[in-house]
Order: C-alpha cells, then sequence, then structure tokens
C-alpha cells in the first residue's frame, strides 16, 4: 500500500533527480476538482497534463472539423512568440494592430471590394462573433431607417436557409429577432432564390447566404438572391441587404472559383464574414468581417476606449484576445500569396473529389455533394441499401474510428430528417496517402458488416449540432 503522501511536499517525493515517472504526483491521485495544496516540478504537471490529453482524438485524422490542424513550424514560433500581447491593447502593441489592419485590406481586396467604396473590417475569435457583429449591424441599420420612417421597429426577422450554423440561430435568439427559415427538400440541401425572397417583409433585417454550407459544403446562390432582392425592391419597394457567412468558402471562392460573383461584386452584398481557421489556414481562434463601407457599419456600434493609452475604437463582443491567431494569419498571407493558398486549396479539392469518386463507385453509397465548392462532400446509403444492408452510416461513423478517423454521421434538418449522412472536410495536411488508407479502412469495415449478418443497424448516434 502507497503511504498518503501529499504532492508538492519535499522529502524526496519532489525530488528532480528522481525519473519523471517514479516522482510522487505520478505515484498519487492527484486533485482533479479542487486545487492541489502544494507545488510540483514544472516537468511532472507538463507529464501529467500531455499524457491526459493523450486520450482526445488525433486533431489530424479529424475530418469532422473545418478548423486548422496544421501549420508550418515558422507560424507555430511566430505564434509562441506572440501569445502574450494582448490584441485589445493596440496602444501597447501599435504593430500587432498594423498586421490586423493589412489582414482586413487584403480580405477585403480578395473580396472585390470596389476601389471608390471604403471597406472597414476587424478580426474576430471566429465566425460566430463575426457573425454577431455582422447581424448586430443590420440590425441597426434597419432599426434606424425603419424609425426614421416613423414605423414600427420592434419586431426584425433574418432570412435564410434552414441548414444555417447554429451561429445564426443563437444570434436571432440572443437578439429577439425572429428567424425565417426556407426549408430543405429533397434534393435542395440549402436555401432557394424564390422561396427566400418569399419569406421576406418590410421587418426582413437582411436576406443570409452561405458559401459552403455546413451540411454538404455546397455554396448558395449569392448572385441570383441579390437578384430576387432587387426584383421586390422593385414590385414592393423593400430593400433588403444580403450578408455572406463564408465561414469556409470566403477562402475558397477567391481562389478556386475566381469567376464566380458571390462577394462585393454583389451589389446587395453588404457584409462577409469568414472563419481565418478554417480555410484561412490559421490553428483556432481566428475570424474576420468586412462591410462594404463606412455606412454599412453604424457608428454607434464602435467604442472608443481610452483606458490602455490612445484613444481606440473598438467593435467586437469580447476584449481581450491573443495577438498570436492574427499574426498567423498575416503571416500566412505573407508566405503563401495568392498563388500559395491557390495550390493548398486545389490540393485539398482534388483530395476531396479523388474520395468522393471512389466511395461513389459502391453500389450502396449516394454522394449528397462531390466536394467541388469548398473541398467538403457529404454522402449517403442508397434507398437500397438502406433496406437491405445491416449497418447504417451511424455504424460506420462509429467503427472508423476503431483507427482513429473522425467522421461524423448525422441526420438532415426539418423535412429532409430521414437523411443520415457521413461528412468528410478535406484540409490542408488530409493528403492522397491518407485518403487511401480510410479508403482502406472503408472497405474493410464493409467486410465486416457483410461477414457479421448479425450485427443490428444503428439508427442514430452522437447528437452532431453544427
Ligand atoms: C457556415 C458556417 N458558419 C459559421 C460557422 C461558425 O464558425 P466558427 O467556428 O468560426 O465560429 C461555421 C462552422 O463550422 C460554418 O460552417
Amino acid at each position: 500500500m502507497h503511504k498518503k503522501r501529499k504532492i508538492g511536499q519535499n522529502g524526496g517525493i519532489n525530488d528532480s533527480l528522481t525519473p519523471s515517472f517514479a516522482r510522487g504526483a505520478m505515484e498519487v491521485r492527484i486533485p482533479k476538482y479542487e486545487m492541489p495544496e502544494g507545488e510540483m516540478l514544472p516537468e511532472t504537471a507538463y507529464y501529467l497534463v500531455h499524457d491526459e490529453l493523450m486520450l482526445d482524438g488525433n486533431s489530424r485524422l479529424n475530418l469532422a472539423t473545418f478548423v486548422g490542424t496544421w501549420m508550418e513550424p515558422e507560424a507555430d514560433r511566430l505564434m509562441q512568440e506572440t501569445f502574450s500581447k494582448n490584441l485589445a491593447d493596440k496602444d501597447e502593441y501599435p504593430q500587432t494592430a498594423e498586421l490586423e489592419a493589412r489582414c482586413v485590406s487584403m480580405i477585403a481586396r480578395l473580396w472585390n471590394s470596389p476601389e471608390d467604396e471604403e471597406a472597414v473590417g476587424t478580426s474576430t475569435i471566429g465566425s460566430s462573433e463575426a457573425a454577431m457583429l455582422g447581424g448586430m449591424a443590420l440590425l441597426k441599420r434597419w432599426r434606424k431607417r425603419r424609425q426614421a420612417a416613423g414605423k414600427a421597429s420592434d419586431r426584425p426577422n433574418l432570412v435564410m436557409g434552414i441548414n444555417v450554423q447554429v451561429c445564426w440561430e443563437k444570434f436571432c435568439t440572443y437578439w429577439d429577432i425572429e428567424p425565417r427559415y426556407v426549408p430543405m427538400e429533397e434534393g435542395r440541401y440549402q436555401l432557394g432564390v424564390e422561396e427566400a425572397a418569399g419569406l421576406c417583409d418590410e421587418n426582413t433585417i437582411a436576406v443570409l447566404t452561405i458559401m459552403g454550407s455546413t451540411y454538404d459544403g455546397s455554396y448558395e446562390p449569392v448572385k441570383e438572391m441579390g437578384a430576387a432582392l432587387d426584383r421586390l425592391q422593385d414590385e414592393k419597394g423593400i430593400d433588403i441587404p444580403i450578408h455572406v457567412d463564408g465561414a469556409s468558402g470566403g477562402f475558397i471562392a477567391p481562389f478556386l472559383q475566381p469567376e464566380l460573383e458571390w462577394d462585393f461584386r454583389v451589389p446587395r452584398v453588404q457584409s462577409i464574414n469568414t472563419s481565418g481557421h478554417k480555410y484561412g489556414l490559421v490553428y483556432p481562434g481566428v475570424g474576420w468581417i468586412v462591410w462594404r463601407n463606412q455606412a454599412a457599419l453604424p457608428e454607434e456600434l464602435i467604442f472608443k476606449v481610452n483606458y490602455l493609452g490612445g484613444e481606440m475604437p473598438t467593435f467586437s463582443l469580447n476584449f481581450s484576445r491573443p495577438g498570436s491567431q492574427v499574426v498567423a494569419q498575416y503571416y500566412n498571407f505573407l508566405r503563401l500569396g495568392r498563388d500559395g493558398y491557390r495550390r493548398i486549396q486545389k490540393a485539398s479539392q482534388d483530395v476531396a473529389l479523388y474520395l468522393s469518386g471512389k466511395l461513389a463507385e459502391y453500389e450502396a453509397i449516394e454522394l449528397i455533394s462531390e466536394g467541388g465548392d469548398i473541398p467538403v462532400f457529404a454522402f449517403r446509403m442508397t434507398e437500397a441499401a438502406e433496406q437491405s444492408t445491416n449497418y447504417t452510416v451511424f455504424d460506420m461513423s462509429e467503427r472508423l474510428r476503431d483507427r482513429g478517423w473522425q467522421l461524423p454521421a448525422y441526420t438532415f434538418p426539418k423535412d429532409c430528417e430521414h437523411i443520415a449522412a457521413l461528412r468528410v472536410v478535406v484540409k490542408e495536411g488530409f493528403n492522397r496517402d491518407l485518403a487511401d488508407l480510410l479508403l482502406d479502412d472503408f472497405e474493410r469495415h464493409m467486410e465486416w458488416f457483410r461477414t457479421h449478418p448479425e450485427h443490428k443497424p444503428k439508427k442514430s448516434g452522437h447528437s452532431f449540432r453544427h
């Protein structure tokens, strides 16, 4: 029996000469929910934390996440050097602030911001915060217009496809806005233009369009939506702006589909958000939002603070944030340039198309999308396979975990709940060789199900919240 020893007590327990895994703290049950009384050696604490985290999934095999899981060592180094800089403290760290401003300018140009309209923008912690800021600006603008016209401004609504990411549901809930969802139907898994226009009225603060739907990676028709809203304005005199949620597509379309008009080339697009930590190729913790011009961002949303030195404008939900993510974004822009981004995104898309093509060869599988918009695709079992096989996408998702692959299986939203799909997000770091290994495992599991007829198909899995 071990003697009851207190972590951090001297007497040899924390002796730095003792081999790492024979130290006192390694032999006792460490407290998990209350702070230990004493100290331990840094190396001991490191291993205790590090080893516990070995139980997490391997982020490089995580085909569920859109978020960056690999960066160059030079980016890692820069990030380490700048973790301690507070992005909010623009007076103390003016050069970090300058890099942020340069990133906004580069992104605005990437999205074809007209030269004669000075775009404004900011970094955020991710697309969700950017969505809140974009939504608030739209709400404020709508409310001001209504009040100026002496009309009621207490029942705002936002029109969007039911395939929106949860951040938009949150935005509507937090700010008391009626969400008006365009329903899905078999074969159309995103917003329908005419259906969306039909939901608009004088209380609509904006139509939201998504570049890279979370469910299947498909682009929504931004330009067509703009044209439909032009017609609506001609007919009914209502002028409704568009916000584009380019969480993923904001860093794909400019490189892979440069001809596609979805950005500030569409006059109704007032603001666009993206996640720097998705196809902007940075680790989690950075998003961006850009407004077409000053007029699109009501002045009263910008706070001026002077307690960090000079008078600084801020528009964000939170205040302090590490400068490292913005620095890493700037590093990528500088290091990769447009050519580098194009090459990386193209490589991801090639792998996505290869994988989806191979999967489509199976009789039991039907593709919902191929990965030709953003490098993300979803697939389901064919109706015939659903009737005849002893496994479902939920079983497959679960079994693929045996070698660490994480592929989410999920059901589609209202009106399409009968569709259960698996989704693959291909991003930098997932190469053709890994794709072949995934295919081998897929084949191996199919064979296992074939040879285990007693297996009972699982009808649902982990809940999957986008
Ligand atoms: C279309 C879309 N919008 C918003 C988000 C939320 O982004 P973030 O995780 O950067 O807050 C996501 C995340 O997957 C998304 O796919």
